[in-house]
């Protein structure tokens, strides 16, 4: 018998290609071109920025992100590491959720609200410790792929506090294109027939760390996350 956690992997599943590119902050470089190949982790194998002057400016309160995606939805989480050449993104600046619609999806202040947490669990006071400023951090965007696996794009920043979010007119979702939340399914394998989706209410809680937890549970558990 199949669990439901299967049954959902098998929902996800809906597209062949869901590569995306990762307008803002800047990529490091092109995934599209070999070497580099979004499907590699961390960050589709594509070298950290070398050049400090041209690492995206990003506020320590959060800053604008740009993706442009080619999927009708997608899951998608954007994560953050610390330092350079750094390979722990453990700091989850937006917690999974289902990107849809094809075309550029703006959140023009990510990570705003657990910036200040990720910084404390990092030995910093919080988002207004000196310290932050200047500090050289990548931002991680995950899309899920057609068979449940992952497709990477990284951006190199340095947090700066004049830095400025991008203007009205350039973080704009395209018509249709928005992020809404996982519709969940009770991950009780035991329980035969759960497959009722507890749909949650509003594309307003997309972005709210509680959202999707029990997939995201079910994910970690069959080790695609
Ligand atoms: C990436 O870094 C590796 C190791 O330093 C190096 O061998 C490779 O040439 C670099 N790739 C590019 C495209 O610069
Ligand atoms: C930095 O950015 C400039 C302008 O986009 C570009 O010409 C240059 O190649 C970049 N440097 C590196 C090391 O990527
Ligand atoms: C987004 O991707 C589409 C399809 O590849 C392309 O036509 C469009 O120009 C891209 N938009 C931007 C702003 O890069
Ligand atoms: C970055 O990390 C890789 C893998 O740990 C290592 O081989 C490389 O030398 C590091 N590069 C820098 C500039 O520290
Ligand atoms: C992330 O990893 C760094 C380095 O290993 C560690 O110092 C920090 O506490 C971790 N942060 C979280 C939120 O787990
Ligand atoms: C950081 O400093 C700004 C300006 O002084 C203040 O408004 C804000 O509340 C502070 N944030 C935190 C998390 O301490
Ligand atoms: C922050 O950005 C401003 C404007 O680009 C620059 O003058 C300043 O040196 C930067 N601060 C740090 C710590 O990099
Ligand atoms: C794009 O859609 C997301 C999800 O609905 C929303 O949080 C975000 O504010 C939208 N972006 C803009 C610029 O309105
Ligand atoms: C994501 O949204 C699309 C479009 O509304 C929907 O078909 C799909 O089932 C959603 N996926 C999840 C896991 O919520
Ligand atoms: C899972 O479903 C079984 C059968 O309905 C029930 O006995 C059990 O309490 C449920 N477990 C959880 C954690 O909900």
């Amino acid at each position: 018998m199949l669990s439901t956690t299967l049954l959902t992997i098998g929902a996800l599943a809906a597209g062949v290609d869901a590569h995306f590119r990762l307008l803002q902050p800047t990529w490091r470089g092109s995934s599209f071109v070999e070497p580099a190949s979004q499907w590699i982790y961390p960050c589709a194998n594509v070298n950290e920025t070398t050049d400090n002057a041209n690492r995206t400016l990003w506020p320590p309160s959060g800053g604008s992100l740009v993706i442009n995606g080619s999927h009708p939805h997608a899951l998608t989480a954007v994560n953050l590491a610390l330092g350079s050449n750094a390979t722990n993104f453990n700091i989850s600046l937006v917690e999974i959720f289902n990107q849809t619609g094809v075309g550029l999806f703006c959140l023009k202040e990510a990570g705003k609200a657990n910036l200040d947490a990720g910084f404390k669990a990092a030995g910093y006071s919080g988002l207004n410790d000196s310290r932050i400023e200047g500090l050289q951090a990548t931002v991680q965007v995950i899309q899920l792929g057609h068979s449940g696996s992952a497709l990477y794009n990284c951006a190199d920043i340095r947090f700066n506090s004049t830095a400025q979010l991008l203007a009205d007119d350039k973080c704009q979702n395209s018509t249709g294109v928005s992020g809404v939340a996982i519709e969940n399914v009770d991950t009780n394998s035991s329980q035969s027939g759960s497959t009722t989706p507890a749909k949650s209410s509003s594309a307003a809680s997309a972005l709210s760390p509680a959202v999707g937890s029990s997939l995201l549970a079910g994910l970690l558990a069959w080790g695609l996350l």
